[in-house]
């Protein structure tokens, strides 16, 4: 049974992900899921997360972090994820508790009292992650690894060179590719190969609660990521969370992660030395491609795992 944190800013992608995860319980063990800054402003990440986890019942402890990047201020995603940060469905009212304290305290006491290693999972920008780092690094010991969804070697989103989640906070990035801990980094290059069509969005409209659910999430952020240039959509969190479930349906290399932290327009920008010559500790997967059919294979099983429930 892996034991897992999940950082996040839902996000429908970042929705999608812990949907996934959750649906696992015999498999993976969410230990706490923690909010960032990010895709919206920490309050209403926090309430998406919080519909979420309410909408299946879940019990697991639920807290906030950073309202913004360690340096910059935050910039938010409105064009992807519409105002609230989760636009589509609609949820009443909740009581989903939020653990009171700081979300770096309660990684840390979960962290420090599981009886096996963590795996960290961030959806988001880094900034909660590279804070436990720094706070506490003698945790690094309990970290098996960190699966992130960040970055890109050929492309970026925001920027021709930078993703969303590394340029909101390329210096907490960069601490955690340098932190010494491996990292599975589910960048652009896999993520937007790993996408749902319309049909197979279409599809879940009609099944259970649940279903109905991802299909409302993803139909909203398929209408809005035409504007992108994206006819179906790329599922990029989900990624994160499926190399921890299905790691054999990725394939990847190892690589010595650079992030730009400067003012130039690279800031933001992730990059590997492809030199034959230089020397490596390669502590960074980063993937290349996923098998599209198993990855939309997994989401869909796990939907219909939480509809029977
Ligand atoms: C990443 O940015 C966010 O908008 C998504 O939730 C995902 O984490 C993709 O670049
Ligand atoms: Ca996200």
């Amino acid at each position: 049974m892996k034991q897992l944190w999940i950082d996040c800013d839902p996000g429908h992608d970042d929705a999608l992900a812990i949907l996934t995860a959750a649906a696992h319980p015999d498999e993976v063990n969410i230990l706490g899921v923690s909010t960032i800054g990010g895709n919206q402003t920490l309050d209403k990440v926090t309430k998406n997360a919080q519909n979420v986890l309410s909408f299946i019942d879940a019990r697991i402890p639920l807290v906030k972090g950073e309202e913004r990047p360690l340096v910059k201020e935050l910039n938010t995603a409105p064009e992807a994820h519409g105002d609230s940060g989760m636009d589509g469905p609609y949820f009443g009212d909740n009581h989903y508790p939020v653990e009171r304290g700081h979300a770096v305290q309660h990684m840390y006491q979960s962290i420090v009292s599981a009886e096996d290693k963590v795996v960290l999972v961030g959806l988001g920008p880094l900034t909660n992650i590279a804070l436990l780092l720094k706070s506490f690094p003698e945790i690094k010991e309990k970290i098996d690894f960190i699966s992130i969804m960040g970055g890109g070697i050929s492309h970026g989103n925001v920027t021709a060179l930078a993703e969303f989640n590394i340029y909101v906070d390329p210096e907490a990035a960069d601490i955690v590719f340098n932190s010494g801990i491996p990292v599975v980094m589910s960048g652009l290059d896999v993520t937007e190969q790993a996408e749902i069509t319309v049909d197979e969005i279409h599809s879940l409209k009609n099944k259970g609660k649940v279903s109905h659910l991802a299909y409302q999430l993803l139909d909203f952020y398929n209408q809005s990521g035409r504007q992108f240039g994206f006819i179906n959509s790329p599922v990029h969190d989900l990624c994160a969370v499926a190399y921890i479930l299905k790691p054999e349906i990725f394939t990847g290399s190892k690589h010595d992660v650079e992030v730009i932290t400067d003012d130039s327009d690279a800031r933001g920008m992730t990059y590997i030395d492809k030199r034959r010559h230089t020397k490596q500790s390669g502590n960074t997967y980063v993937l290349t491609d996923v098998n599209r059919k198993d990855f939309v294979a997994l989401l869909t099983e796990a939907l219909e795992l939480l509809d029977s429930r």
